[in-house]
């Protein structure tokens, strides 16, 4: 991948091992844009970690905990968060407008407030499941929806698979940002993801970033 578009990446620290997440950053601290880290990393080691994974070199950290609950216990949850110095942070639109607005409150007045990423819809989900719990909607056309509510509340922006960058880029231009998983470089084994998209053909449709984990680290080192 050339160092472009290595730029545009937030490398997912998906480990529970410490060292091994240390490792991942001193090796490509200079050449992506930030690192995620989700709950196998900070329920083993605590907020703590943010600081600890910046003094390897993580200038930018991405929590990704997608919180959703009362719009109280959100607000509190994403002030901590803030004041941690985390980059970027998810919560889950389904949560509601209430919710999302709490959130937004609580980091309003920090002077490097995280941006607050909404998810629509998790990529894990397809039109069946949707049916399932109640969402008479396809998975585009309910993202565009939750898309909606994320911008109306002030949310910087959302998370998008590949296939709905472009439906979301149309409704909503930058700064609005769009953050993309589910990327595999060209030729690359798909794993278990499947609706995937280059890193090239991604950015080309609109995204702002590129989530990548076990395509850029390899399938052995501690990811499932
Ligand atoms: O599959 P890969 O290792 O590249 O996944 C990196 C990150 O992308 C994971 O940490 C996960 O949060 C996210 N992801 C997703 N939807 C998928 C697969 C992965 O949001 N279907």
């Amino acid at each position: 991948m050339s160092p472009e578009v290595l730029k545009r990446v937030i490398l997912a620290l998906d480990t529970p091992d410490l060292g091994q997440a240390q490792a991942w950053v001193q090796h490509y601290s200079a050449q992506v844009h930030a690192f995620k880290i989700g709950g196998a990393l900070v329920l083993r080691y605590g907020l703590g970690i943010v600081e600890t994974l910046r003094h390897d070199g993580a200038e930018r950290i991405f929590l990704d905990l997608k919180f959703h609950d009362i719009p109280h216990v959100v607000q509190l949850a994403v002030r901590t968060a803030g004041e941690q110095g985390v980059w970027m942070l998810t919560l889950h639109t389904s949560g509601g407008e209430a919710m999302m607005r709490s959130a937004v409150e609580a980091v309003a007045d920090l002077p490097n407030r995280p941006l607050l990423m909404g998810v629509t819809v998790l990529t894990s989900l397809g039109a069946e499941a949707l049916q399932t719990i109640g969402i008479p909607r396809t998975p585009r056309a309910q993202v565009l929806r939750m898309a909606r509510q994320a911008h109306q509340c002030g949310l910087d922006g959302v998370i998008a698979s590949p296939l709905e960058i472009r439906l979301l880029r149309r409704h909503f231009p930058p700064p609005f940002l769009i953050v993309t998983p589910g990327i595999r470089p060209a030729q690359s084994d798909p794993g278990d993801q499947k609706r995937t998209a280059t890193p090239e053909q991604a950015l080309r449709a609109g995204a702002d970033y590129l989530v990548m984990g076990r395509a850029l680290l390899g399938q052995r080192e501690g990811l499932g």
